[in-house]
């Protein structure tokens, strides 16, 4: 399985922060953040991994990054994503690294100390998402649960205004190759932008999409506070 990171945008909720740098390289506590989802997947033992990134400031990650190998990764791709079209517009950059593999999807600004090893270990086919109960539905992709059977999702909304439950989709992803097929099927949505959601409903369609909850320490860091609790949450851990 290879891996992928999804590091674009122009992270414009935390301007002026990022004014100066991606998003992505913002500090939480002692790291850059693209260090926390890269470390997720190397500890699952995936070393073959791409970044995703563009934007005014996409030449800094490879003077952080390198190649890679201070933080285990045996071979590092980067690709750049013209303008703001979506994370599954991002996802399709990786169509050829992919190479007919399977995939595992991690947002640059997503970070947790879950172990993903077994779930990658054991992935087959279709799509499994990760999933977690949160305070704030309003701002994520939220699963709709089957009523007669709740470990099956009939859907999942982008970011919606009445929840069907407090369940969202995280940043972590894994995903059979029919996903670049799925991410060629889709059209923008009203904020112009592919939507990874829209590509998890393909999966549901087919009836090949499986969920587990993420354990452990999970968030985006994308706004300050976010980006502020992540820091308190990771400093706290180190020491
Ligand atoms: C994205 C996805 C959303 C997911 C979230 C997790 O939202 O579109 O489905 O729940 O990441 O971080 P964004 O933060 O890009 O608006």
């Amino acid at each position: 399985m290879k891996g992928v990171i999804l590091a674009g945008g122009l992270g414009t909720r935390l301007y002026p922060l990022t004014k100066v740098t991606n998003k992505h390289l913002l500090p939480i506590y002692n790291k850059p953040m693209i260090f926390y989802p890269i470390e997720t997947l190397v500890k699952a033992g995936i070393t073959d991994i791409m970044v995703v990134t563009g934007g005014p400031h996409c030449g800094h990650f490879m003077s952080i990054l390198k190649n890679g190998h201070e933080l285990g990764i045996k071979h590092l791709e980067y690709a750049y994503q013209e303008n703001e079209g979506g994370i599954a517009d991002a996802l399709s950059l990786a169509k050829d690294f992919a190479d007919g593999d399977s995939v595992a999807v991690i947002l640059g600004d997503n970070t947790s100390d879950a172990d993903i090893s077994q779930a990658v270990k054991y992935f087959r086919e279709g799509a499994l998402i990760f999933l977690k109960e949160v305070p704030d539905p309003e701002r994520f992709g939220i699963a709709t649960f089957d009523p007669g059977d709740p470990s099956k999702i009939i859907k999942i909304t982008e970011k919606p205004q009445n929840p069907d439950s407090k369940m969202a989709v995280t940043g972590v992803y894994i995903y059979d190759n029919q996903v670049f097929d799925f991410i060629d099927q889709i059209n923008p949505s009203g904020r112009g932008e592919l939507e990874i959601t829209d590509v998890n409903n393909k999966y549901v369609e087919k009836g090949q999409l499986r969920w587990a909850e993420l354990n452990g320490y999970w968030r985006d860091s994308g706004t300050f506070d976010t980006l502020l609790e992540s820091n308190i949450y990771w400093a706290k851990k180190a020491s």
